[in-house]
């Protein structure tokens, strides 16, 4: 025989709807964010694309001006150094929402490497930054280029960053205990020992005016390890950082063609500006 229990139906209804409210709320919280989580990945793309745009044109103003108008000359460099701001914001919020697809694709890492330098190549020159390269030849590798790029511009950004005007980056790529590491060096600012262990901290920045969003060393922290690696530092105050992405052994390509000497040298001898 069944029994009704009117008060603890009750009683259950009144335990069970909190819950429920809670749930609705959650819901419709989670379908909030993924709703912005869209919005902003398709508007920083578009911000993107448009900033893309400023920059060239900037470029094309700098190149056909030739002017030596100093008013001209700290505008284009105002727009350059914002819209570099802007783009790094917008980066680091799009990899922030970016679930990786783990596509890999087969890579010569030096000119993965190379490609995403050859960006920045006006940016060093204008603060007379030198860029020294020391890559090794490695094998050709399966692996998602996306997120090595995105890993390796944030150490990038922050190289470029610690420096005011002058001193010099070096990028070496090269074998490392059956993986593969790619080091970059500046002779910037540095970081003191007690802020070495906070830095990879999720919004920790020490840039002033909003230049910083804290974001760039977790991502590139986060992305190394899905790789199953790390990132390292090493760094004296007043002296300088080298940043190293630690890969483990990635998966080399069988019977893969010799790169051709332009591959090689094509890389190596590109200057920087
Ligand atoms: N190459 C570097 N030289 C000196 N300090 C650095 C370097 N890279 C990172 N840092 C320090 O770590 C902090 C966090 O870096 P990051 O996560 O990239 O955020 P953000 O660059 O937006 O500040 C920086 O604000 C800076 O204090
Ligand atoms: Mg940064």
């Amino acid at each position: 025989m069944v029994t009704q229990f009117p008060i603890a139906k009750e009683k259950q209804d009144k335990l069970l709807r909190p819950d429920f409210d809670n749930l609705q709320n959650n819901l419709t919280q989670m379908e909030k964010m993924a709703a912005i989580g869209q919005l902003s990945s398709s508007v920083a793309h578009e911000m993107r694309n448009l900033l893309g745009m400023i920059r060239t044109a900037a470029f094309n103003i700098d190149r056909a001006a030739h002017s030596s108008d100093p008013t001209i000359q700290n505008n284009l460099e105002i727009i350059n150094r914002n819209v570099a701001r802007a783009r790094e914001f917008i980066d680091n919020l799009l990899n922030l929402s970016r679930v990786s697809n783990g596509n890999t694709e087969v890579v010569n890492l030096c000119n993965v490497v190379d490609n995403l330098l050859t960006l920045f190549s006006k940016e060093l020159e204008w603060r007379e930054i030198v860029l020294k390269k020391n890559y090794r030849h490695l094998p050709l590798y399966r692996i998602d280029r996306n997120a090595i790029q995105e890993c390796f511009l944030n150490l990038i950004l922050n190289a470029i960053q610690s420096m005011d005007r002058g001193g010099s980056i070096t990028v070496d790529v090269e074998d490392y205990h059956q993986g593969v590491r790619i080091t970059v060096t500046d002779t910037g600012c540095g970081i003191s020992p007690e802020d070495l262990d906070i830095i990879f901290d999720q919004f920790y920045t020490t840039k002033k005016n909003g230049q910083g969003t804290g974001l760039g060393l977790t991502i590139a922290r986060s992305i190394a390890r899905d790789l199953g690696g790390d990132v390292q530092v090493r760094s004296r105050k007043g002296v300088g950082s080298s940043f190293m992405i630690c890969l483990p052994r990635l998966v080399s390509v069988p019977d893969q063609p010799e790169p051709t000497t332009e591959e090689l040298t094509g890389s190596r001898e590109r200057k920087t500006g």
